[in-house]
């Protein structure tokens, strides 16, 4: 029997993330950011300096990709290696989050990657998050969430994580930034965002973190 998988899924900025590594960390299941693959992959594209109409080049790149995640035992931290190199710090940018998503609008691009994410099901279990985790990479997974909250919200949730790292915001141009990048999330062709079928749909906006865990947790326990 295949190990069970939670799909986690939603817009950016909605604590995806941190629910993910929390629930999976309770279960001790297996952890799959897969924004950080397209964010990689991005990074790859980007180091190249390649055309990015390029199919043949996109989908050679990245069927290739030198990618590994390292967890730390003794933290929460999981660094990210692509050519051996440690990229964790630049993976997290703004800028590397729109390169993402521009590039993962590209079906190629998405086909190339699909069994990297797939290959993640592993017993004792998986715990993904993304995008189109619910409704293309693991459609049968045993459970789905999708995880939602306010623009003004998420861009809030934002300013406060830049500020507790010691950088600053403006916390229109976050909200832009966080509209844009939804927008062209759910709009394009291949795998746009949006709730699975049966995907437990949870709005976060007036919730703390500790209450959605609560209500996730009690899913995958049922
Ligand atoms: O979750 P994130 O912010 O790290 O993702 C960065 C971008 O990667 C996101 O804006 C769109 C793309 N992405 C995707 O298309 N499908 C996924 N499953 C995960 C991320």
């Amino acid at each position: 029997m295949s190990a069970p998988v939670l799909t986690i899924d939603g817009p950016s900025g909605v604590g995806k993330g941190t629910v993910a590594r929390v629930i999976a960390q309770q279960q001790n299941w297996h952890l799959l950011d897969s924004g950080a693959i397209y964010r990689a992959f991005a990074l790859a594209v980007d180091s190249r300096a390649i055309d990015i109409t390029d199919e043949d080049a996109l989908e050679k790149i990245a069927q290739n990709l030198e990618l590994t995640f390292k967890t730390h035992e003794d933290s929460e931290l999981v660094s990210v290696y692509l050519d051996g190199q440690d990229v964790s710090k630049k993976l997290r940018t703004e800028q590397t989050g729109e390169m993402a998503s521009k590039i993962a609008s590209i079906g190629v691009v998405r086909a190339a990657l699909l069994k990297r994410q797939q290959d993640f099901a592993v017993s004792p279990g998986l715990v993904a998050d993304g995008r189109d985790m619910g409704t293309v990479v693991f459609k049968d997974a045993k459970f789905k969430v999708y995880l939602t909250a306010s623009s003004e919200e998420r861009a809030n949730r934002r300013l406060k994580q830049l500020q507790a790292q010691g950088h600053e915001g403006i916390i229109s141009q976050i909200l832009a930034e966080v509209e844009t990048r939804d927008k062209r999330d759910s709009s394009r062709e291949h795998s746009p965002l949006k709730p699975a079928e049966n995907a437990l749909i949870i709005d976060t906006t007036n919730l703390s973190l500790d209450e959605v865990i609560a209500q996730v947790s009690e899913l995958v326990k049922a």
